[in-house]
């Protein structure tokens, strides 16, 4: 793992692995809530495809603490600084669900950027009053009783029963990561989240290359309510993976490493 001092001094985490075909576009990988970027080390091979950068968001994984409040802009921001001073041009942004939130930002205030956008297991609408309030309350209480119940409650819900029933070491690895995460970090990431812009209307104005990847079996982001999404975007293909929740790249990793290797030949020969 390296690290990098942002520009406002906080340090960011990352791994970045260059591919040899420099030609091949970079990839940079945003990680769900509550988690860091080892939820992606399972695409690590598609290193012989595209260069990959891999962080962990301000207060995830080994980045420096968070503030108490933040936004997804701020986190955009962030990956952005980083993404600028490593000397990259323009990346293709991989978020899932909140790295997606996080990934709408990027696509509105970094367009510069963009060169294409890989969105997993997310939405592009606001919270509405009842989920935001919820947030809320949510907050105030990791704050009381600590990660290890989010770790209890979100494993109950992020995985496809397939996933929770034959894949166990699966379900610890992700538990074990919220568990180390910092309460304040998830409090903040939720109060965030609850404030967080409606990008509906504007997805329309992504033009880049879009991937949409759902899970067959996410119950927080439905396969149906991510085709309505999808349905937005001037350039799109749609991926729905089987024996999924809400993880799909990480329960199904080869499914999806290969769905993006096929998107990402399109890409290549739409690029030329
Ligand atoms: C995530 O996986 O990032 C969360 O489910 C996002 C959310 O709580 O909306």
């Amino acid at each position: 793992m390296n690290s990098i001092q942002l520009n406002d001094g906080r340090k960011m985490h990352f791994l970045h692995h260059v591919c040899e075909d420099d030609t091949a576009p970079t990839i940079v990988f945003v990680h769900g809530f509550p988690l860091d970027h080892s939820m992606w080390l399972e695409q690590l091979p598609l290193q012989q495809h595209a260069s990959l950068l891999m962080l962990d968001l301000i207060g995830f994984g080994e980045s420096d603490p968070i503030a108490e409040r933040t936004t997804m802009k701020e986190m955009a921001d962030d990956v952005a600084n980083l993404v600028s001073k490593l000397g990259i041009e323009k990346v293709i942004f991989c978020g899932l669900s909140m790295g997606g939130y996080i990934g709408w930002e990027f696509a509105s205030n970094h367009r510069e950027m963009l060169d294409g956008l890989i969105c997993c297991n997310t939405r592009a609408a606001a919270d509405d009053e009842v989920t935001a309030r919820a947030r809320g309350v949510a907050a105030s209480q990791v704050l009381q009783t600590g990660s290890d119940a989010v770790a209890t409650m979100m494993c109950q819900k992020l995985f496809s029963d397939a996933t929770q029933s034959d894949r166990p070491g699966l379900v610890k690895k992700i538990g074990d990561v919220i568990r180390k995460t910092e309460p304040k970090a998830i409090a903040a990431g939720q109060l965030a989240m609850s404030v967080r812009q409606d990008f509906s209307s504007a997805l329309s104005d992504i033009e880049v290359p879009t991937l949409v990847v759902s899970g067959s079996e996410d119950s927080i982001t439905t396969p149906e309510e991510m085709a309505l999404m999808a349905m937005e975007f001037p350039c799109v293909t749609s991926v729905t993976i089987s024996d999924a929740g809400h993880l799909a790249p990480f329960e199904q990793a080869t499914v999806f490493n290969h769905a993006v290797v096929h998107w990402l030949s399109a890409f290549s020969s739409s690029a030329e």
